[in-house]
């Protein structure tokens, strides 16, 4: 299997740094959680959490919605809830990638019933190509159309997460 850069490590930052800077503004004041779903999206969290200018509390879920294969196996399984009450709180889930939509909308529709002061979604990168599920993605960095995508956090099979860039995995 090859890997083609789709997104070089250097525009993802600036992209992600971007992302903090308007989370800032919009957030001034506050102190949101900050809510990262697992695993994929240890990189970004951690680039976008420390270019933020704004308190904020972490917290992590891992839901699984893939199997070892490249298709959603249409099922989620909720693997670790988040350890904070966020009854009355800002909260902002931290997402490395919206695809067919499931993981997203199942974590959202189960804060939601947590009754949160707000609930906003951002997402790294919003791939269109097998959307099932509608979710609004209030802060994204790339809107992908196709393509199979690993590195920067995203793997295949648990490979190619350590990589830099975003790449496309070529068979
Ligand atoms: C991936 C990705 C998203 C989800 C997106 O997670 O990180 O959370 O799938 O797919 P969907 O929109 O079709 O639901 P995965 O379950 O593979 O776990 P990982 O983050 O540990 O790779």
């Amino acid at each position: 299997m090859k890997q083609k850069v789709l997104i070089p490590h250097e525009k993802i930052l600036e992209r992600v740094r971007e992302i903090s800077r308007q989370i800032s503004e919009d957030y001034w004041g506050k102190d949101p959680i900050l809510i990262g779903v697992l695993n994929g999206v240890v990189f970004f969290f951690a680039d976008l959490v420390m270019g933020l200018s704004i308190p904020v509390r972490m917290d992590f879920i891992k839901a699984s919605s893939y199997g070892s294969g490249m298709t959603s196996s249409g099922q989620i399984k909720m693997i670790k809830d988040v350890d904070l009450p966020v009854k009355d709180q800002d909260v902002i889930i931290i997402e490395d990638i919206v695809d067919s939509g499931l993981t997203l909308k199942s974590i959202v529709e189960t804060l939601q019933t947590r009754e949160p002061a707000s609930l906003k979604v951002c997402a790294l990168i919003d791939k269109g190509e097998r959307r099932e599920h509608q979710v609004d993605i209030d802060y994204c960095g790339f809107t992908v159309e196709k393509g199979f995508l690993v590195g920067y956090g995203l793997d295949f099979d648990e490979k190619f997460r350590y990589l830099r860039d975003i790449c496309v995995l070529e068979s």
